[in-house]
This record gives structure tokens, C-alpha cells and sequence, in this order.
């Protein structure tokens, strides 16, 4: 299979997949960015490996199956390719059409994205019954779920191949329709928008607010911190999208959130977010 992106999405499903057995190879635009990735997957596989959950030649053997590369031609003779490249749908669909001529006519374009609609990157290419969204959660290698989103395009071998690529990767499947947010994030993110709503009224502490949603939901983590995982960048992206989409107040990005992106504090990724980050 082939990833394109070489994010904390990209990074991970190649992580999931080549430890799933499947020859990967990942396309990152630059070369120090294809060498950075490589560099993170062999640290979290050797923290694996030192927690006891991998032994020493699972570790070599998915090292073996992953190629990391910057030139979108090497992707040819993949079967599948999952682009996780940045929210745009713009850059997607120029994407897209790079794919389409590069790849093979039998193989599946995929989409991971949260929210941008698959026909508009489906019909970019000569095979839209072959393009389908294959969404996998952050972390991907800790997550169970991964939605397979079908446009209205997609053919029923498509949506089954994307299935089987999934269930072998260990995820648990849903089936969805090419909706703005799926299924998740078009109910997590009313929650995360609020969340800096309420910040931003000064109704209750940074802190307070996320405890009182580990404490008072079990949520494993509070909403501000999901945030500067997930990336405030890519968040503030996903609200756009839902709110073009619905029109839904809810999804109307808090004005926070905006500025936080404006100033470069993207959460984990960028050093600082909502919390600051040791680098
Ligand atoms: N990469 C790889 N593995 C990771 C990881 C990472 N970044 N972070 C955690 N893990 C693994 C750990 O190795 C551990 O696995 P193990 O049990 O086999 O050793 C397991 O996850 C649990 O990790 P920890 O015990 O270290 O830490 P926590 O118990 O604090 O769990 C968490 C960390 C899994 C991130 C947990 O806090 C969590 O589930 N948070 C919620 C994350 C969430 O909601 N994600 C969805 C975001 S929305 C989204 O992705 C949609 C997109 O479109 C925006």
C-alpha cells in the first residue's frame, strides 16, 4: 500500500500497517521529513519493544516492509494508497489527479479525511467507484475504529476491499456515508468548539474544564487537551468544513481557537497549544 503524508496521520497508519504485515511505502514531499518520519516510527517501535509488546524481529521485519520516499511515481505499484496530507481540498484534489495518472487502473485511491467530501476527490479521477475514505483516529496505532466512508460514487467491492484493509490492520469498521464529519467528528467536534467557548467566557479554568470531563464522563482526555492533539490547525479545518457543510452554529469555529492557529500554537505538534510542550 502506499501513504501519502507525512503527519502524525500518515506517520501512524504506516506504523499500524507495516506492523500489520502489509509492504509499505510512504511518500513525504521533503527528504528531511521522510527521514524525521522514519526516524519517529523506529523510536516507537523500539519503545514497543522495551514495554514487552514487541519482540526484536517484529521490529525489524515491519522496519523491513516500510520505504519511505519522496517521489510520488514510486507509489505505481501499489494496490491501495491512503493520502493523510493536509486538510485542503484543493491540495486533495491536485492530489488526486496525481494519483490517478501514477497509479495503476485497478488500484484504490483512499481519502483519510474528517471531513472534506469524498465525490469532489473521487470525481478528479477516471475510476470514482475506486476512491472511498478510509478515516483512522489519532493516535492510529492506539485507536480501535477506523470509518469507511462511502461516496455516492463507490462501488461495493471498493467499500469491501477498504473493509478487509482495515479489519486486518486489528480496527474495529464502521460503514458511513460521505457526510461532513462522518460519524465522530460530527459529533465530537460540537463538543471541542464549546469547550473553548467556554474558555473563552471565562466560565471555568483550562484545567477545570478538563477535568471535569475526565472526571464527570471518563473521558480519557479533557477536550482542550484532544485538541492539541488532534492539532489545532487541523481542527480549526474540520469546523470550517462542518460549518460550510450544516450551517450549524455549534460548528462555527470559537474565535479562540482561530487566533490560537493565527499565532502558530497548534497544539502538541507546534510546541504549544491550549498547554506548552517539552520538544
Ligand atoms: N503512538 C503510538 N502508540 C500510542 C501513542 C502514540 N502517539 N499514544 C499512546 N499510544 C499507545 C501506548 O503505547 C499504549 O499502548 P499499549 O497499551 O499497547 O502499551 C496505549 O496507546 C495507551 O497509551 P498510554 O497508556 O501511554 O497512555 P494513555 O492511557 O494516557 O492513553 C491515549 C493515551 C490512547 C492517547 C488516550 O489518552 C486516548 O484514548 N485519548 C483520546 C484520543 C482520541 O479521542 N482520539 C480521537 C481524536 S479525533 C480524531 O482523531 C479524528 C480526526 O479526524 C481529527
Amino acid at each position: 500500500m502506499g501513504i501519502v503524508g507525512s503527519g502524525i496521520m500518515g506517520a501512524g497508519v504506516a506504523e499500524v500497517a507495516a506492523k500489520a504485515g502489509f509492504e509499505v511505502v510512504l511518500r513525504s514531499r521533503a527528504q528531511s521529513s521522510a527521514d524525521a518520519l522514519a526516524a519517529g516510527l523506529e523510536k516507537s517501535l523500539h519503545r514497543q519493544v522495551e514495554k514487552g509488546k514487541l519482540d526484536d524481529a517484529e521490529r525489524r521485519a515491519t522496519l523491513e516492509r516500510l520505504r519511505v520516499v519522496t517521489d510520488l511515481g514510486e507509489l505505481e505499484a501499489c494496490d491501495l494508497v491512503l493520502e493523510s496530507v493536509v486538510e485542503d481540498l484543493a491540495t486533495k484534489q491536485h492530489l488526486f489527479t496525481e494519483l490517478d495518472r501514477v497509479c495503476a487502473d485497478g488500484a484504490i485511491l483512499a481519502t483519510n479525511t474528517s471531513t472534506l467530501p469524498v465525490v469532489d476527490l473521487a470525481m478528479q479521477t477516471g475510476r470514482p467507484d475506486r476512491v472511498c475514505g478510509i478515516h483512522f483516529f489519532n493516535p492510529a496505532p492506539a485507536m480501535a475504529l477506523v470509518e469507511v466512508v462511502r461516496a455516492i460514487t463507490t462501488s461495493d467491492e471498493t467499500v469491501s476491499a477498504a473493509r478487509s484493509f482495515a479489519e486486518r490492520c486489528g480496527k474495529v469498521v464502521v460503514d458511513v456515508r460521505d457526510q461532513a464529519g462522518f460519524i465522530v467528528n460530527a459529533l465530537l467536534f460540537p463538543y471541542l468548539n464549546n469547550a473553548v467557548k467556554l474558555l473563552e467566557g471565562n466560565v471555568a479554568t483550562r484545567d477545570d474544564i478538563d477535568a471535569a470531563m475526565k472526571g464527570g464522563c471518563n473521558f480519557p482526555m479533557g477536550p482542550l487537551e484532544l485538541l492539541d492533539l488532534v492539532g489545532l490547525d487541523t481542527s480549526l479545518a474540520i469546523l470550517e468544513a462542518l460549518y460550510a457543510e450544516f450551517h450549524d452554529p455549534n460548528y462555527a469555529p470559537a474565535p479562540l481557537l482561530r487566533r490560537l492557529v493565527s499565532a502558530e500554537r497548534c497544539g502538541r505538534k507546534s510546541g504549544a497549544g491550549f498547554y506548552e510542550y517539552r520538544r
